[in-house]
């Protein structure tokens, strides 16, 4: 229906970039991305109603569509600069042709176009491959467009790693050059740290993470955004991995906190709760990085109690006749010590009453 449309309204309909990548490759893509050659804004004004439009992006003039429970984004082809190394690109024209548009994007892998037509009431395409991106494809290479790409866009370096990873490609030797040279002299001063931040995010979730972060480490990729990194010691970020990795925690934190290089010094307290309560509110990716760094091993007894909870209130404590205040604190702290080196006498709240009531006089 949308090509439909756009046909009508005499504007070309493009498949470009991952979705065309991935299938050449035989893999599944879950995002539909389309562009075509005039404003995205313009043409959802004109599109049937069944086709909604969930938002509107005028800065770089693309619109996400909601069609049948699909999310469809389009996207008007455009020319864009970059005034300074690593900042956002900037747009200069709108609905220029596909030559231009090319200009714009990243790897020849991510270049190819696949133009959509209707012919006799049936979807058509031609593959428009102006930068031998299939002749990349087949060699699993990844080369960018230009020379200056990398300085344009330092993120294209991060990008280009979580793709070799992930089909298994290289970067072509000039690119390696490239890459080279721009890391012995990265530029950060109008950089965009939160889209670098949002790249290292995205490469450190992934499945292969580990072996990514190393790829970082000993090539010095994290020279786009961090100065020189201690020596990483990856025995022991597998171990911290091991010993922390659950739903809540974040691998991409803590290898963005070991780039930082933060330097922690060894936390005192005061109780076995206030240690608890302190660790528990710390994030754990920097709790992780914590421990990396100073080996605590107070650390290996939090993750070992970390589930510890109380089952009764201060609304039950004043039921049993005690009035608030400095009390209820030291009842919390001998419960907590009670309770930690001996846990499966407390397995209902029962048994918590219990122990205030032999313990404690209301
Ligand atoms: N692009 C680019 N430079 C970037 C980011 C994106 O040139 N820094 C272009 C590429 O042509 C890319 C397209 O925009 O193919 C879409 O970007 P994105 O959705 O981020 O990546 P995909 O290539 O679709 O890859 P993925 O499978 O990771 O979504």
């Amino acid at each position: 229906m949308i090509v439909k449309s756009a046909r009508s309204n005499n504007i070309r309909v493009f498949f470009v970039g991952g979705i065309v990548r991935d299938n050449i490759l035989g893999y599944k893509t879950s995002d539909i991305d389309i562009l075509i050659n005039g404003s995205a804004i313009e043409f959802a004004k004109k599109l049937p109603q069944e086709i909604k439009v969930k938002s509107i992006h005028p800065d770089f003039d693309t619109v996400k569509l909601l069609y049948k429970n699909e999310i469809i984004d389009i996207a008007s082809s455009r020319t864009e600069h970059y005034p300074f190394s690593g900042c956002l690109p900037v747009v200069q024209k709108i609905g220029v042709p596909i030559e231009e548009d090319v200009k714009r994007r990243d790897f020849t892998i991510n270049s190819i176009y696949c133009e959509l037509y209707i012919i006799n009431n049936k979807l058509s395409y031609k593959l428009i491959d102006l930068v031998e991106g299939i002749k990349d494809i087949n060699s699993k290479t990844l080369r960018v467009l230009h020379d200056k790409s990398y300085i344009d866009d330092p993120t294209r370096i991060l990008r280009g790693v979580e793709f070799a990873f992930r089909f298994n490609f290289d970067f072509s030797q000039h690119d390696k050059t490239l890459i080279e040279n721009y890391l012995s002299s990265p530029i950060r001063t109008n950089m965009s740290v939160d889209r670098v931040l949002s790249v290292f995010s995205k490469i450190f979730k992934n499945k292969p993470h580990k072996e990514i972060f190393k790829k970082v480490i000993l090539n010095k990729y994290y020279k786009i955004l961090f100065d020189d990194v201690q020596n990483i010691d990856f025995n022991l970020v597998d171990n911290v991995l091991d010993l922390f990795s659950d739903e809540e925690f974040k691998t991409d934190d803590f290898y963005i906190s070991l780039l930082k290089n933060q330097e922690f010094e060894i936390l005192q307290y005061n109780s076995k709760k206030e240690l608890f309560y302190n660790m528990k509110n710390m994030k754990k990716a920097v709790l992780a990085c914590y421990y990396y760094k100073t080996q605590d091993k107070n650390v290996l007894w939090f993750v070992k109690n970390k589930d510890f909870k109380f089952l009764i209130t201060g609304d039950d404590l004043i039921n049993l006749g005690f009035k608030q205040g400095k009390i209820f604190s030291q009842i919390f702290e001998k419960l907590f010590d009670a309770k930690i080196s001996n846990p499966q006498s407390f397995i209902s709240k029962e048994n918590e009453i219990d122990w205030v009531k032999n313990n404690f006089k209301s």
